[in-house]
């Protein structure tokens, strides 16, 4: 198994990240349509400069294999991370949240998905996030949406 990291994100970043997210295969899978290149830099730049989020580049042998950000809005505390196809399957992953949730210590963080992301379910459930009941979940829950939370 090849050793996972975290370290802070660089604007050097941003080319791999966009490429990431204009993965058709990606895209679906976290149910997020990707976004052109303008879109995208502004964006990403807007949410790298927000001192509230917490970003990391998820690094395996020295290369860049996704990132994992964390943000907060009225509900609280989120987060989400995305690996490059080319890493899936490793146990990458489940590895780099399981570093981000030693950084990021407030609790509950919670977690929205595709119920049809089994693979994203996986690694939640690996580290310690609960499937939300019916009555648990957002008031403005997307019927299609899978919601986890992991508490103290
Ligand atoms: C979902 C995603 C993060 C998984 O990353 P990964 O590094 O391949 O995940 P891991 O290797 O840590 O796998 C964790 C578990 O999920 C399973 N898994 C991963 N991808 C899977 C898939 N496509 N189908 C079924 N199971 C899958 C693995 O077998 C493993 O299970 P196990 O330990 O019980 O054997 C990655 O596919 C991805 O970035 N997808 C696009 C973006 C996305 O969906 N992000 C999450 C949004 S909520």
């Amino acid at each position: 198994m090849s050793e996972v990291s975290l370290r802070a994100i660089t604007p050097d970043d941003l080319p791999t990240l966009f490429e990431n997210q204009y993965d058709p295969a990606s895209a679906a899978m976290a149910g997020t349509p990707s976004r052109e290149e303008a879109d995208f830099y502004d964006r990403r730049t807007k949410v790298e400069a927000n001192p509230a989020n917490d970003t990391r580049a998820i690094m395996v042998d020295g290369e860049m294999a996704g990132d994992v950000v964390s943000w907060t809005d009225d509900s609280g505390r989120h987060i989400g991370y995305r690996i490059a196809q080319r890493f899936w399957g490793r146990g990458i992953a489940t590895a780099a949240l399981r570093l981000m949730l030693t950084e990021i210590t407030d609790r509950p963080i919670q977690a929205d998905l595709l119920q049809t992301n089994v693979g994203s379910r996986r690694v939640l459930e690996k580290n310690g996030f609960r499937l939300l009941g019916p009555d648990e979940r957002p008031a403005d829950a997307e019927p299609e949406s899978h919601y986890f939370r992991l508490d103290a």
